[in-house]
């Protein structure tokens, strides 16, 4: 499923973000980078042990990364795919929808293709960011992330590809429903 924007084309896939052949992916991090689970821990096994230590120089500098903010490293062994940078970023976690949680999760969107752009980034891929372990409802953060992107790509250049990808059957499926209705 896909929708073509001013500047470029978002699509939905169903698979798993490490073997997207895209410029950058954006890994759904904690405020530590000190990798986890979920899609972290699967960025971080698939790129090798350089991910974490160029994590670790980040977390010198800036002491910890805040919801909604994003950083970038190199790829690891992910180069070999094609990946040249993973962006990290933290996902809010969800405590009631109270908590300002839906600003911080459309940050984490924009501040990543911000920084994408900057790169120099043609083409990246977005995992659905804190609908793991962080909680959040998945088809309320499917509206604010599709919104977001699609937003970005009506209104910047550069970017001409992002690959919205769903881990599982269900996700793919809340995302579709969310896609056709925005
Ligand atoms: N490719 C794409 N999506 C994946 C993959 C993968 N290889 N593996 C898991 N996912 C999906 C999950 O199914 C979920 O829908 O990523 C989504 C986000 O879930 P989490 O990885 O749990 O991320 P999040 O909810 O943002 O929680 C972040 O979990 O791993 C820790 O260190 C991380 O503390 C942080 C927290």
């Amino acid at each position: 499923m896909e929708r073509r924007l001013k500047y470029g084309v978002l699509r939905l896939i169903h698979g798993d973000i490490t073997e997207q052949g895209v410029d950058a992916i954006v890994n759904a991090a904690n405020s530590s980078l000190m990798g986890g689970g979920g899609v972290d821990g699967a960025i971080h096994r698939a790129a090798g042990p350089e991910l974490h230590r160029e994590c670790m120089e980040i977390i010198k500098k800036i002491g910890r990364l805040e919801p909604g903010g994003a950083v970038h490293t190199g790829s690891g062994r992910l180069r070999e795919r094609g990946i040249k940078w993973v962006i990290h970023t933290v996902g809010p976690v969800w405590r009631g929808g109270k908590y300002r949680e839906a600003e911080a999760l459309e940050r984490c969107y924009r501040n990543s293709m911000a920084l994408a752009r900057n790169l120099g980034a043609e083409s990246m891929a977005f995992p659905s960011i804190s609908t793991g372990a962080y909680g959040y409802p998945v088809e309320k953060a499917a509206e604010i992330a599709l919104y977001a992107i699609i937003d970005e790509l009506e209104s910047h250049e550069g970017i001409e590809e992002v690959r919205m990808v769903l881990y599982s059957t269900y996700d793919f499926k809340i995302y579709a429903e969310s896609l056709k209705s925005l």
